[in-house]
Formats: C-alpha cells, structure tokens, sequence
C-alpha cells in the first residue's frame, strides 16, 4: 500500500512509517517538533492549515478548533490524516522534537493493583525496552474496543519493557470498563509512545509536582525520576495531591519507599469537600489544592520548577495562580493539557 505524502511549510517531508497515522504522529515519528499537547483534539495545539490535499477527520466538531478556524481550513493534526497527498502550514519548534523516538508496540497485560478506591496501576510489557521521560504518556489502542486513549506512565524507563499506568475508573468509561472489568490477563493492545512535554527538567530550582485523581501518575514519575536521576541531591520536592473525599488522597505508599521521603521529599494531601464523612475521617488539610500550594510556598513560590496534571478545573486554577497571580515564568510550569 502506497502512503499519502505530506508537506510541511514547503520544505520538509515527512516519511509515513504508518499509513494509518494522523498528520501529528506521522510528524513527530519523522522526527519533525510538530507542537502538540493531548493527542486527543481537545488543546488546538496541533492547528494546521492545509493549502493542498484532502484529509479525512477523525472527531466530528473537536473542541480544539473553532468556527473561525473551520473557515481558515485549519485542522488538527492529531485528528487528521492524509487521504491524498498534502501541504499544510504549521509552526514547527524544536522544542517539540521528540527526546525518544516514538514507536507503536505490542504489549502484553501482565496484571492489576489497587492505589486507592478507584484508581488501580495497570502493567503491561513489550518484547522491547520501555523508553521514555518521568511525566510522559502513551497512547494504548485496545483492538476489540477500536478506541486510542492516552494515559502517563507512572514508573521510569527500563530494559525489562515494563510499562506501568495508574488509572482511576471513569463512569461508562469504555476504555476504564474494559481495563477495570474485562482485561485478562496474556491479553495484548498497542502502546504508541513516548508523547509529552511535561517531562522531568535538571536544573537548579526546588520541585513541586501538583496532581488530582489520575494525574497522579505522571506525578509519581516524575519524583521517582528526579529521585533516581540525583536531582534532589541540592534541592527538595513537594508532592501536592488534591482530593474531593479523604478516600481519594491515600496515595502517600506511592512516595515512601523512595530514599529521600520525609527529608527532600514531602507530601502535602488537601482535601476539597468538608462533608459530614470528610470531617469525621479527615484531621488534615482542606481545600483547593492550588490554594494549598500558595499556602505553603508562601512569597518563594517564583522560585520553583512546576509539574502538574490533573482535572482541568485544577489545572486551571493553579495555572492562573501561578502565572496571573505570581508571574511564575512560563519556563517553569510544566502540564500537558488535557481535558
Ligand atoms: Fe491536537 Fe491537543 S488538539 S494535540
């Protein structure tokens, strides 16, 4: 089968590897630093004008493209694929060449534990090794379902092909129904990785990693990662998670094993809802968690490396805290937003 070329900005083509790849993968698979964020149509950060060719969409009326751009003929790289061949228009930035090549894999599951109530870590292998960045995430495929989603990784990079991913179950979720109810055992999916922006960063600024519901999982990467890369030889990391119920923030087991816990690392649990049940079975801290941020970062708070990931609603908010209210430098805020 012949693959439909694609042209960016006139001089550079990108080499299909997948036929059935969107314009975004195709891109970054080549090697080009196509800018993106979700994967998932949701951000606008893959925008693209096509000044030639034809595209087929993936997602009817993607939240990442207005009306305005619609009339533009702009489209969404990650939501789009070549169906002739194509030119297109777009910023390319270096920042977005991919650090690891990105590669679709089998991967065999290989079993399930709980993290808390309702989020269990899921560990799938493949016959290569698991290359990636602590806060990046994969694209899984399950076949029977014909449905692509992507979740964080929430362990390192390793020879043994292990692949870990901490998931909370959605309701009526497909993708959670079937990892939550019916995934056995031996069974195999696609892992299409690694993706991502909000990778770990060496530099001289403390760390503060902000994470709700599953959002923990790039989270605890990220501190392993800075744990066993050294990074906290000269500098502390404080792990914020954020919770409705005290049911949700028990995620401290993730953190302790780790050799500096309790002397670089430090866990702050917040917990939003003060119901009758919360109250009862709760004696630490309530709230936002980006007012628990600001609270305990007090007038230094410019002076950290952020990461975060979680529901919009916090990654908004601590955003806005961050950058509107502080002026924390854009360079050192880190999240992939998704929503
Ligand atoms: Fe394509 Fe977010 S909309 S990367």
């Amino acid at each position: 089968m012949v693959s439909n070329q694609i042209n960016i900005n006139g001089e550079k083509d990108v080499c299909m590897q997948h036929s059935e790849d969107t314009v975004l993968l195709a891109s970054l698979r080549s090697g080009f630093g196509f800018p993106y964020e979700c994967n998932a149509g949701s951000c606008g950060s893959c925008k693209y004008e096509l000044l030639c060719g034809q595209v087929e969409s993936l997602f009817d009326n993607p939240p990442g493209l207005t009306a305005r751009d619609i009339r533009k003929n702009m489209h969404l790289g990650c939501q789009t694929r070549a169906i002739s061949d194509i030119s297109i228009k777009t910023r390319l930035s270096d920042e977005y060449v991919p650090l690891t090549k990105t590669e679709r894999l089998k991967a065999r599951f290989v079993g399930a534990h709980d993290v808390t109530h309702d989020i269990k870590e899921f560990v799938f292998v493949t016959d290569q090794a698991a290359n990636f960045q602590p806060g990046q995430y994969a694209l899984l495929t399950f076949p029977n379902l014909g449905i692509k989603r992507a979740y964080s990784m929430s362990n390192l990079a390793n020879s043994k092909g292990e692949w870990c991913f901490q998931i909370r179950k959605v309701p009526n979720g497909k993708s959670t129904d079937f990892l939550f109810n019916e995934i056995s055992v031996s069974d195999v999916i696609e892992i299409d990785a690694p993706y991502g922006m909000a990778y770990v960063r060496d530099n001289s600024r403390n760390i503060v990693c902000v994470a709700g519901g599953s959002g923990l999982a790039p989270m605890v990467s990220i501190t392993k990662g800075a744990s066993e890369q050294g990074l906290l030889k000269n500098k502390n990391l404080h792990f914020f998670y954020g919770g409705r119920s005290y049911r949700d923030v028990g995620v401290e087991s993730q953190l302790t094993n780790l050799p500096e816990f309790g002397t670089k690392i430090f866990f702050h649990p917040v917990v939003s809802e003060s119901s009758e049940e919360n109250l009862k079975h709760w004696s630490g801290e309530f709230g936002f968690v980006h007012e628990s941020v600001e609270k305990r970062l007090g007038g230094d708070i410019k002076d950290y490396e952020f990461y975060f990931a979680g529901p919009p609603p916090m990654t908004k908010s601590l955003q806005e805290t961050l950058m509107l209210k502080h002026q924390v430098p854009f360079n050192q805020i880190h999240f992939d937003r998704f929503f």
